[in-house]
């Protein structure tokens, strides 16, 4: 098995470097390079992340392998390449047309890639393709450039957890590092587990819109079991922190990172608003908050948790306990 995972990194090695290639002295990279011009990303960061591009055809990397007498269905067992379901005997490139970002584990061994679409038509593909898990590539385990955060958390015992490729390396281009993304899938255990081994504190700054604010209150029930403090920080008008780094600086965002807020406050603050002050809307609530702190392991974290909700429904501590445990007596 072993020797099956040696094979699979030797594979992807080679497609990040023909994709590298395809990028800076192909013809058809042209878009790319364009793209990444109007995007400003400077050519330090494209450079040191070897970013990379995958042309429009079906079978661009395909034929490359062949052309070096690597086995095909190597490709297939490292994600890079697709079986037809009518003709299982016919192979294709899965990244097309998109800006290729390589994904390397602690080791620097490329594991797999991202890929961002260059087509104007949104219709059909999705914006980011991810490679699938495989023997070396587990998402759910990996963070998007750990490296390099490893070494940069070493002073500064603090991590930015972003929810892009982009996101993360506009905070590159800003010479700050001490940053990771998730790969296209919901935070999970074993990245908070990372995380909290990087860092005392990890800072969400998620895109400033909706989906941002509720995959970030989804993850706090995860910090709160493992135990290890996260804070938020909310970027205004929907941006993400491509966009506000673009029009603030790093400067901006540090004054963001000044007024972070504690993400459980956070949390039940926010969950608080919406009550209508009827006594109805208590009882909602409080059953609405027992999941989060049931997630609390942490005495002193539930007692500061449970005064904030108290105070703000004028109820004592006791009476929300009570709620509780009548519920799940109503439960069983
Ligand atoms: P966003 O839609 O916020 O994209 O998804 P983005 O990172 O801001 O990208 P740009 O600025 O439009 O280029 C955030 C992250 O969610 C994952 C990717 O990891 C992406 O970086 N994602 C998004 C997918 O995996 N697939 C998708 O189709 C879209
Ligand atoms: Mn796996
Ligand atoms: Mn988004
Ligand atoms: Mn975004
Ligand atoms: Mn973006």
């Amino acid at each position: 098995a072993r020797k099956e995972r040696e094979k699979l990194y030797k594979i992807l090695r080679m497609a990040a470097d023909f994709f590298y290639r395809q990028l800076h002295h192909s013809s058809a990279g042209k878009v790319a390079r364009d793209y990444l011009r109007k995007r400003a990303l400077p050519d330090e960061v494209v450079e040191a992340e070897r970013l990379g591009y995958a042309g429009p055809e079906w079978d661009g990397l395909l034929s490359h392998l062949k052309s070096l007498e690597m086995d095909p269905e190597a490709g297939v067992a490292a994600g890079l390449l697709g079986r037809s379901s009518k003709d299982p005997s016919r192979l294709y490139d899965r990244f097309r047309n998109r800006l290729i970002f390589p994904i390397v584990d602690d080791q620097e061994r490329v594991v797999g890639f991202g890929g961002r679409t260059l087509s104007t038509d949104v219709e059909g593909e999705p914006k980011y393709l991810n490679s699938p898990e495989t023997a070396v590539y587990h998402k759910g385990r990996m963070l998007y450039q750990i490296s390099k955060a490893r070494q940069a958390c070493r002073q500064v015992r603090q991590v930015v957890l972003v929810e892009g490729y982009m996101d993360l390396l506009a905070f590159h281009a800003q010479g700050f590092y001490r940053v990771v993304a998730t790969l296209g899938t919901a935070l999970t255990p074993q990245q908070v587990r990372i995380l909290g081994r990087l860092a005392d504190e990890v800072i969400l700054a998620y895109d400033g819109d909706e989906a941002g604010e509720r995959a970030m209150m989804r993850a706090l029930p995860l910090f709160l079991q493992e135990e290890v403090s996260v804070s938020c920080i909310r970027f205004p008008n929907g941006m993400d922190p491509d966009d506000f780094l673009k029009k603030e600086g790093l400067g901006g965002f540090e004054a963001l990172v000044r007024g972070r807020k504690d993400l459980g406050s956070y949390t039940i603050h926010k969950t608080l608003d919406i009550w209508d002050g009827s006594t109805a809307g208590k009882t909602r609530i409080v059953s609405e908050l027992q999941p989060l702190f049931a997630a609390v392991r942490q005495p002193i974290i539930r007692s500061e948790y449970l005064r904030l909700v108290a105070d703000r429904l004028s109820l004592s501590e006791e009476v929300i306990q009570r709620q509780w445990m009548h519920s799940a007596r109503n439960m069983v």
